[in-house]
Protein backbone atom coordinates (compact mmCIF):
# COMPACT_ATOMS: atom_id res chain seq x y z
CA UNK A 1 0.00 0.00 0.00
CA UNK A 2 1.48 3.30 -0.97
CA UNK A 3 0.16 6.50 -0.31
CA UNK A 4 -2.19 8.31 -3.12
CA UNK A 5 0.59 11.61 -4.00
CA UNK A 6 3.49 9.03 -3.83
CA UNK A 7 1.96 6.68 -6.71
CA UNK A 8 0.57 9.46 -8.74
CA UNK A 9 4.61 11.61 -7.99
CA UNK A 10 6.24 8.16 -8.78
CA UNK A 11 4.33 7.69 -12.21
CA UNK A 12 6.02 10.99 -13.31
CA UNK A 13 2.91 12.85 -13.34
CA UNK A 14 4.03 15.35 -10.22
CA UNK A 15 5.92 16.62 -7.66
CA UNK A 16 4.82 15.38 -4.78
CA UNK A 17 3.58 18.65 -4.03
CA UNK A 18 1.30 19.37 -6.62
CA UNK A 19 0.10 16.26 -6.61
CA UNK A 20 -1.26 16.47 -3.04
CA UNK A 21 -2.52 19.42 -4.91
CA UNK A 22 -4.52 17.76 -8.05
CA UNK A 23 -6.00 15.47 -4.92
CA UNK A 24 -7.46 18.27 -2.76
CA UNK A 25 -8.66 19.85 -6.16
CA UNK A 26 -10.57 16.84 -6.69
CA UNK A 27 -8.94 15.88 -10.00
CA UNK A 28 -8.13 12.29 -8.84
CA UNK A 29 -10.07 9.29 -8.89
CA UNK A 30 -8.97 5.79 -7.25
CA UNK A 31 -11.41 2.88 -8.82
CA UNK A 32 -13.84 5.49 -10.14
CA UNK A 33 -14.21 7.49 -7.05
CA UNK A 34 -13.09 10.98 -6.65
CA UNK A 35 -10.72 11.06 -3.42
CA UNK A 36 -9.56 13.66 -1.92
CA UNK A 37 -8.22 12.82 1.50
CA UNK A 38 -4.13 13.11 1.21
CA UNK A 39 -3.27 9.91 3.28
CA UNK A 40 -5.31 7.70 1.22
CA UNK A 41 -3.57 4.09 0.78
CA UNK A 42 -3.79 2.63 -2.55
CA UNK A 43 -2.96 -0.84 -3.82
CA UNK A 44 -1.08 -1.80 -7.18
CA UNK A 45 -3.97 -3.30 -8.77
CA UNK A 46 -6.22 -0.14 -8.10
CA UNK A 47 -7.18 2.00 -10.77
CA UNK A 48 -5.91 5.68 -10.11
CA UNK A 49 -6.84 8.59 -12.98
CA UNK A 50 -5.60 12.26 -12.99
CA UNK A 51 -7.99 14.30 -14.43
CA UNK A 52 -9.29 11.36 -16.15
CA UNK A 53 -5.95 9.73 -17.69
CA UNK A 54 -5.47 6.50 -15.85
CA UNK A 55 -2.09 5.82 -14.66
CA UNK A 56 0.07 2.89 -14.25
CA UNK A 57 1.58 1.64 -11.19
CA UNK A 58 5.05 0.33 -11.70
CA UNK A 59 7.84 -0.77 -9.15
CA UNK A 60 10.10 1.70 -9.18
CA UNK A 61 13.45 0.81 -10.56
CA UNK A 62 16.72 2.32 -10.78
CA UNK A 63 19.82 1.86 -13.39
CA UNK A 64 23.22 3.36 -13.61
CA UNK A 65 24.34 3.57 -17.87
CA UNK A 66 27.64 4.63 -18.98
CA UNK A 67 26.40 6.49 -21.89
CA UNK A 68 28.30 5.97 -24.74
CA UNK A 69 28.90 8.94 -27.14
CA UNK A 70 26.90 9.39 -30.21
CA UNK A 71 23.55 8.09 -28.29
CA UNK A 72 20.76 10.66 -27.41
CA UNK A 73 19.59 11.03 -23.53
CA UNK A 74 15.72 10.91 -24.11
CA UNK A 75 13.71 7.54 -25.15
CA UNK A 76 12.66 8.63 -28.13
CA UNK A 77 14.09 10.18 -30.93
CA UNK A 78 12.38 11.48 -34.38
CA UNK A 79 15.48 11.20 -36.43
CA UNK A 80 16.02 7.40 -35.12
CA UNK A 81 19.20 7.58 -33.68
CA UNK A 82 20.33 5.20 -30.69
CA UNK A 83 18.71 6.21 -27.70
CA UNK A 84 19.68 5.64 -24.34
CA UNK A 85 16.57 2.92 -23.53
CA UNK A 86 18.03 1.04 -25.78
CA UNK A 87 20.78 -0.15 -23.37
CA UNK A 88 17.97 -1.72 -21.73
CA UNK A 89 15.58 -4.30 -23.97
CA UNK A 90 15.46 -6.58 -20.98
CA UNK A 91 13.47 -3.60 -18.70
CA UNK A 92 9.72 -3.68 -19.26
CA UNK A 93 9.39 -0.59 -16.81
CA UNK A 94 8.90 2.65 -18.78
CA UNK A 95 12.38 4.40 -17.62
CA UNK A 96 13.66 7.47 -18.71
CA UNK A 97 16.76 9.40 -17.73
CA UNK A 98 18.00 11.85 -15.06
CA UNK A 99 18.64 14.96 -16.42
CA UNK A 100 21.04 14.32 -20.08
CA UNK A 101 23.90 14.25 -21.15
CA UNK A 102 24.76 15.29 -25.04
CA UNK A 103 24.78 13.50 -27.79
CA UNK A 104 28.79 13.85 -27.91
CA UNK A 105 29.37 13.81 -24.08
CA UNK A 106 30.09 10.09 -22.58
CA UNK A 107 29.52 9.18 -19.03
CA UNK A 108 27.31 7.95 -15.88
CA UNK A 109 23.60 8.26 -16.57
CA UNK A 110 21.07 7.39 -13.85
CA UNK A 111 18.08 6.03 -15.71
CA UNK A 112 14.56 5.55 -13.63
CA UNK A 113 10.69 4.98 -13.86
CA UNK A 114 10.58 6.98 -10.37
CA UNK A 115 9.64 10.47 -10.95
CA UNK A 116 9.63 11.54 -7.36
CA UNK A 117 12.76 10.53 -7.15
CA UNK A 118 14.07 11.90 -10.57
CA UNK A 119 12.25 15.17 -9.69
CA UNK A 120 14.12 15.11 -6.43
CA UNK A 121 17.93 14.88 -7.50
CA UNK A 122 17.34 17.42 -10.28
CA UNK A 123 16.31 19.84 -7.60
CA UNK A 124 18.84 22.50 -8.01
CA UNK A 125 18.47 22.98 -4.24
CA UNK A 126 20.38 20.16 -3.35
CA UNK A 127 23.39 20.39 -5.03
CA UNK A 128 24.03 17.04 -6.40
CA UNK A 129 27.44 17.16 -7.34
CA UNK A 130 28.54 16.00 -11.00
CA UNK A 131 32.26 15.48 -11.84
CA UNK A 132 33.00 15.63 -15.84
CA UNK A 133 36.80 15.44 -17.29
CA UNK A 134 36.83 17.42 -20.27
CA UNK A 135 39.78 17.32 -23.25
CA UNK A 136 40.37 21.12 -24.08
CA UNK A 137 42.16 22.50 -26.71
CA UNK A 138 44.88 24.97 -25.14
CA UNK A 139 46.71 24.96 -21.70
CA UNK A 140 44.61 26.47 -18.98
CA UNK A 141 46.28 29.07 -16.86
CA UNK A 142 46.38 29.66 -13.27
CA UNK A 143 44.07 32.80 -13.62
CA UNK A 144 41.61 30.71 -16.20
CA UNK A 145 40.93 28.01 -13.30
CA UNK A 146 40.41 30.91 -10.81
CA UNK A 147 37.88 32.06 -13.02
CA UNK A 148 35.75 28.75 -13.67
CA UNK A 149 36.24 28.15 -9.73
CA UNK A 150 34.32 31.25 -9.31
CA UNK A 151 32.16 31.07 -12.08
CA UNK A 152 31.65 32.45 -15.31
CA UNK A 153 29.27 34.68 -16.92
CA UNK A 154 27.59 33.10 -19.48
CA UNK A 155 24.12 33.84 -21.82
CA UNK A 156 22.28 32.49 -19.13
CA UNK A 157 23.72 33.92 -15.93
CA UNK A 158 26.82 33.62 -13.63
CA UNK A 159 27.82 29.82 -13.44
CA UNK A 160 27.56 28.35 -9.18
CA UNK A 161 31.60 27.77 -7.95
CA UNK A 162 32.94 24.75 -9.52
CA UNK A 163 36.13 22.59 -8.12
CA UNK A 164 38.61 23.10 -11.06
CA UNK A 165 41.79 20.79 -11.40
CA UNK A 166 44.11 20.20 -14.85
CA UNK A 167 45.00 17.01 -14.48
CA UNK A 168 47.05 16.77 -17.33
CA UNK A 169 49.10 19.04 -19.89
CA UNK A 170 49.95 17.93 -23.26
CA UNK A 171 52.88 20.70 -24.73
CA UNK A 172 53.80 19.16 -27.74
CA UNK A 173 49.90 18.51 -28.51
CA UNK A 174 48.69 21.81 -26.75
CA UNK A 175 45.62 19.81 -25.48
CA UNK A 176 45.12 19.81 -21.33
CA UNK A 177 42.66 17.08 -19.33
CA UNK A 178 40.93 18.79 -16.68
CA UNK A 179 38.37 17.90 -13.88
CA UNK A 180 35.60 19.68 -13.24
CA UNK A 181 32.54 19.35 -10.52
CA UNK A 182 29.46 21.35 -10.99
CA UNK A 183 26.39 20.53 -8.83
CA UNK A 184 24.31 22.93 -11.64
CA UNK A 185 23.05 21.38 -14.56
CA UNK A 186 22.25 23.62 -17.59
CA UNK A 187 22.49 22.40 -21.45
CA UNK A 188 25.90 21.97 -22.36
CA UNK A 189 27.36 23.96 -18.96
CA UNK A 190 30.85 22.02 -18.72
CA UNK A 191 31.18 22.57 -22.68
CA UNK A 192 30.49 26.28 -22.50
CA UNK A 193 32.07 27.23 -19.09
CA UNK A 194 35.43 26.08 -20.99
CA UNK A 195 34.66 27.80 -24.23
CA UNK A 196 34.15 31.19 -22.09
CA UNK A 197 37.46 30.98 -21.00
CA UNK A 198 39.03 30.00 -24.14
CA UNK A 199 39.27 26.21 -24.20
CA UNK A 200 37.28 23.97 -26.84
CA UNK A 201 36.38 21.10 -25.15
CA UNK A 202 37.27 17.78 -27.75
CA UNK A 203 36.06 15.23 -25.89
CA UNK A 204 34.46 14.94 -22.21
CA UNK A 205 33.17 12.37 -19.77
CA UNK A 206 30.60 12.40 -16.82
CA UNK A 207 32.72 10.24 -14.36
CA UNK A 208 30.75 10.90 -11.25
CA UNK A 209 27.27 11.24 -9.76
CA UNK A 210 27.70 12.50 -6.09
CA UNK A 211 29.00 8.73 -4.78
CA UNK A 212 28.71 7.16 -7.57
CA UNK A 213 31.44 6.25 -10.22
CA UNK A 214 31.62 3.89 -13.85
CA UNK A 215 33.96 1.76 -11.72
CA UNK A 216 32.99 -2.17 -13.08
CA UNK A 217 31.51 -0.92 -16.21
CA UNK A 218 32.46 0.10 -19.98
CA UNK A 219 30.94 2.27 -22.49
CA UNK A 220 27.27 0.89 -23.21
CA UNK A 221 26.92 -1.18 -20.29
CA UNK A 222 24.77 -0.60 -17.02
CA UNK A 223 24.01 -2.06 -13.85
CA UNK A 224 20.82 -1.88 -11.16
CA UNK A 225 21.78 0.42 -8.28
CA UNK A 226 21.79 -1.54 -4.85
CA UNK A 227 18.75 -0.51 -2.38
CA UNK A 228 21.48 1.08 -0.27
CA UNK A 229 22.73 3.40 -3.32
CA UNK A 230 18.96 4.47 -3.79
CA UNK A 231 18.18 5.34 -0.22
CA UNK A 232 21.84 6.92 -0.03
CA UNK A 233 20.36 9.26 -2.97
CA UNK A 234 17.27 9.79 -1.97
CA UNK A 235 18.50 11.09 1.59
CA UNK A 236 21.09 13.16 -0.25
CA UNK A 237 18.43 14.87 -2.01
CA UNK A 238 16.34 14.98 1.26
CA UNK A 239 19.39 16.11 3.53
CA UNK A 240 21.14 18.55 0.72
CA UNK A 241 24.31 18.92 -0.25
CA UNK A 242 26.49 16.34 -1.01
CA UNK A 243 30.09 17.04 -0.64
CA UNK A 244 32.41 14.60 -1.97
N1 LIG B 1 27.99 19.73 -19.60
C1 LIG B 1 28.09 19.64 -20.94
O1 LIG B 1 28.61 20.53 -21.58
N2 LIG B 1 27.60 18.54 -21.54
C2 LIG B 1 27.03 17.53 -20.87
O2 LIG B 1 26.60 16.55 -21.48
C3 LIG B 1 26.93 17.64 -19.47
C4 LIG B 1 27.41 18.76 -18.86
Amino acid sequence: MERLQKVIAHAGIASRRKAEQLILEGKVRVNGKVIKELGTKVKPQDRVEVEGVQIEQEKPVYFLLYKPTGVISSVTDDKDRKTVRDYFPYVEERIYPIGRLDYDTSGLLLMTNDGAFANHLMHPKYEIEKTYIAKVKGIPQKHEVRLLEKGVRLEDGVTAPAKVRVLSVDKRKQTSIVELVIHEGRNRQVRRMLETVGYPVVKLKRERYAFLDLVGLNAGEARELTPHEVKKLNSLADTGKERV
